[in-house]
């Protein structure tokens, strides 16, 4: 049999941050330093001692803008400052000065995809201010995309008298990257940041910045499909309505929302888009840049992350939030076969292009691991598993991401109230559930399940303290009772815990990884 070609490796490059281990921080809900419930730049400063003796080395923060936060951050309405519930310029510099000194690294989260409906950018487009007109998107009527979040795409601007594009929330108009005002709007806000010291960065919904173009329906698609499929003189005469025309809503109606992923995820051309932002930016290979890259495949990973001028450093694809294997039970766990064909998949491919890959199980959007493949009722079983995931993560040729609180075990939160749902990504489900005639605590079960609100709450770090040595008053959502007994302090004292294990998966990885090639 002839032997199988194998790639030649290209020459290999080593970067800083191919040891990375790579820390999420979801900044509300980690350390509150100054006594008002909410987490902020000086709890997490406050907090570094636990980082580094965990023995992470990069922090990624999810958004620290101003933000009204309808989204938590990822609705931003000023790029070049800090959010006043998360503190000033002058603590974030501490914060970088203090990670520096320590040789850890700071990865900021920049959503380039959308800004807040708030943002003074906006709010001139819709004024029909000549020069911002063209940085969203603009209509007379919508097309029949659905949003991500559920609901039409679009929604309609009263100043404006046309609807606007918004992929995920209506809070969140999405920016006309094809407008390269734009991309060097944006690209400036990076510098600004990398002028400031951070290490890199890490891009929010990344593959769907280019729309396909002129954003046509879903529907009429279909509906050409039915024409070649039909004789010509019987073909529908309606392929010829435009899709804004008032067709009543119906499953072929272009203004009743489809899924309309073919028409805006990982785009052909995305790749050029963002190399002009990369190159306007000024960004290296020596900076750590992560891309959100849902709908990206492994096939389509070389002009990304190739050495030695790939646009990114590390993809976080979406492959890990589709194996989940159904259980007997009516549960789930982890398919092994799926995750370690991933894992190889990109670890093989990475390796093909002279790098690594990324590898993360848990974000602020997922479950938490031991409530999504394993049982989180048992104590001891949640345990186990926990230090069973550590292990199968933290033991790859890839560069982990740890999300806050993973460290610990920690299970989602039981979510018993509506006080602790928060996420308006969350309101179709709940509308999903109450128009099925489910009661309050079946639809609360199914969020702490599945909602980002139960992998959202405040960082245990002391079951001595009040509100679990979080903050000195009551948080801004209440901290979980069930997470005391798994908080950081007793987990510091005991040798065998999750957070020990942790610890000592990292020191062996770094060790074992001084001086070897990806
Ligand atoms: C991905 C982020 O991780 C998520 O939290 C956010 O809601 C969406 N992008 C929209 O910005
Ligand atoms: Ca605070």
């Amino acid at each position: 049999m002839a032997a199988l070609p194998t790639p030649a490796a290209p020459p290999y490059r080593p970067r800083w941050w191919h040891d990375a281990v790579i820390y999420t921080v979801w900044v509300r809900s980690f350390a509150d330093g100054n006594g008002d419930g909410i987490g902020d730049l000086l709890g997490l400063l406050s907090r570094l001692d636990a980082l580094a003796w965990l023995g992470v080395d990069t922090l990624w923060l999810t958004p620290i803008h101003p933000s009204p936060n309808a989204d938590f951050g990822y609705d931003v309405t000023d790029y070049c400052a800090i959010h006043p519930d998360f503190g000033t310029l002058a603590d974030f510099d501490a914060l970088v000065a203090e990670l520096h000194r320590r040789g850890m690294r700071l990865v900021l989260d920049l959503v380039i995809n959308h800004s807040s409906c708030d943002h003074p950018w906006f709010r001139a487009a819709e004024r029909g201010k000549a020069s911002y007109r063209a940085w969203y998107y603009w209509r007379d009527a919508p097309n029949d995309w659905e949003a991500i979040f559920g609901g039409s795409a679009w929604s309609w601007s009263e100043t404006a008298q046309q609807y606007y594009l918004h992929l995920f929330l209506p809070q969140q108009p999405d920016l006309n990257w094809e407008n390269p005002d734009v991309r060097a709007a944006l690209a400036e806000v990076a510098r600004f940041w990398l002028d400031r010291g951070v290490d890199g960065f890490r891009f929010d919904a990344l593959t769907v910045l280019k729309k396909a173009p002129g954003l046509p329906s879903v529907a009429p698609t279909r509906r050409e499909a039915l024409r070649m499929a039909t004789p010509e003189a019987e073909a529908p005469a309606d392929t010829a309505v435009p899709p804004d025309t008032a067709v009543p809503p119906s499953p072929n109606s272009p203004l009743l929302p489809q899924p309309a992923w073919s028409h805006f995820l990982a785009q052909p051309g995305l790749e050029a888009l963002f190399a002009d932002f990369v190159r306007r930016a000024g960004l290296t290979r020596d900076h750590l840049t992560l891309g959100e890259a849902n709908g990206l495949p492994v096939e389509r990973a070389a002009p990304w992350i190739a050495e030695p001028d790939g646009l990114l450093s590390l993809l976080l694809h979406f492959e890990l939030w589709h194996i989940d294997r159904p259980t007997a039970q009516g549960g789930a766990t982890l398919d092994t076969v799926a995750f370690s064909e991933s894992c190889v998949r990109w670890w093989q491919t990475a390796r093909a292009l002279g790098t690594r890959p990324a590898l993360y199980l848990e974000n602020h959007d997922l479950p938490r691991v031991v409530s999504r493949w394993a049982d989180d009722r048992d104590p001891d079983a949640t345990r186990r598993a926990a230090k069973a995931f550590a292990a199968a993560q933290l033991l790859q040729p890839a560069v982990p991401i740890l999300y806050q609180g993973q460290e610990l075990g920690l299970p989602n939160a039981r979510l018993t109230h509506w006080a602790q749902i928060h996420d308006r990504a969350a309101e179709p489900t709940i509308a999903a559930l109450r128009a099925k005639g489910e009661t309050d605590s079946t639809i609360l079960a199914a969020l702490s399940r599945t909602g980002r609100d139960a992998v959202r709450t405040p960082y245990p770090w002391d079951a001595t303290q009040p509100f679990g040595g979080f903050s000195a008053a009551p948080p801004w959502t209440p901290l979980p009772p069930e997470h005391l007994p798994l908080a950081w302090q007793q987990q510091y004292e005991d040798p065998h815990s999750t957070l020990h294990w942790y610890r000592h998966l990292i020191h062996r990885r770094r060790q074992r990884n001084q001086g070897v090639t990806p």
